[in-house]
């Protein structure tokens, strides 16, 4: 059976090029959903919307799988938000932390999902499923977002309404904290949420909501424009090719770090 080894701080050996990191904070939403937060180490840098190998010592061997930064890049501590796959090699695991637990963090940060991939434009659009929403809990928090973007609409689907509460509660903190929404206009962020599988005050998958129009008409905005809309992806591997075509027969074109364009995609990491 896999144990999380939990040796005396002073006798673990650490592997490498990686941080040990402690817990701070655990927040359990559903069965099968649960965010938290961790110690950030002196001298790490990332960009909102990057993501991090985040791992355990699992039967004496470190194991790593990729996390989206949920906090911003100015924040004091660091956030992740996961998924809790049964019998998941990490997240089986993972699930277990409390606060004081030690966690693994490889030093680099990488990804796609970041302002410089992208283009001036108008509104941002940031297209989230299940977990896909962590690199945007990110972005919606970080001053750079507010001010390259007049609008910020941030669209979150789940099978389930419980899944929706860590973006709800999110925006809801975004808004009602004073520094936050001191140092952001925080009235340019739209949040949109559906559902597919519960009675829901907006019923359908994102990609449906987006070909009927039923999303803008919801939001008050025009059809997707790349002359005005930005837009990053990030959810299951079916929702980002669906999402993307979409965005493609817009006339949309997809940026990089190294040559920024109308949108982005990164894959929601799950077991
Ligand atoms: P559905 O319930 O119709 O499958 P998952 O947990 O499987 O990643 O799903 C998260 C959300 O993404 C669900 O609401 C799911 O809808 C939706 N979804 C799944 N596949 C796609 C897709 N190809 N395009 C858009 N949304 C999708």
């Amino acid at each position: 059976m896999n144990t999380i080894t939990k040796p005396a701080l002073n006798e673990t050996k650490i592997p490498d090029g990686v941080f040990q990191e402690t817990v701070l904070e655990v927040q359990h939403y559903t069965e099968t959903l649960f965010k938290f937060r961790t110690t950030r180490p002196d001298g790490f840098r990332f960009r909102s919307g990057e993501f991090v190998m985040i791992g355990l010592m699992i039967d004496g061997k470190p194991l790593y799988r990729a996390y989206s930064i949920a906090s911003p890049a100015w924040g004091e501590e660091l956030e992740f938000y996961s998924i809790k796959v049964p019998n998941g090699p990490l997240t089986s695991h993972l699930q277990k932390i409390k606060v004081g637990d030690k966690i693994l963090m490889r030093k680099k940060p990488t990804g796609t999902l970041v302002i410089d991939a992208l283009s001036p434009g108008k509104r941002l659009y940031m297209f989230s499923t299940g977990t896909g929403i962590a690199p945007f809990a990110s972005l919606i928090r970080d001053i750079e977002t507010y001010e390259k973007f007049d609008e910020l609409i941030l669209t979150h689907s789940c099978r389930e309404i419980s899944e929706l509460q860590y973006g709800i509660d999110l925006v809801e903190e975004i808004k009602n904290d004073e520094m936050l929404s001191e140092l952001l206009d925080t009235s340019k962020l739209h949040h949109f949420t559906s559902v597919t599988r519960e009675d829901y005050k907006v019923r359908g998958r994102i990609t449906d909501l987006m070909k009927s129009g039923e999303l803008f008409k919801h939001l008050g905005l025009p059809a997707l424009d790349p002359k005005n809309d930005r837009a990053m992806i990030c959810g299951s591997t079916a929702m980002l090719k669906d999402t993307q075509h979409i965005l493609e027969k817009s006339d949309f074109i997809e940026g990089a770090n190294n040559r920024p364009a109308d949108y982005v995609i990164e894959r929601a990491f799950a077991e």
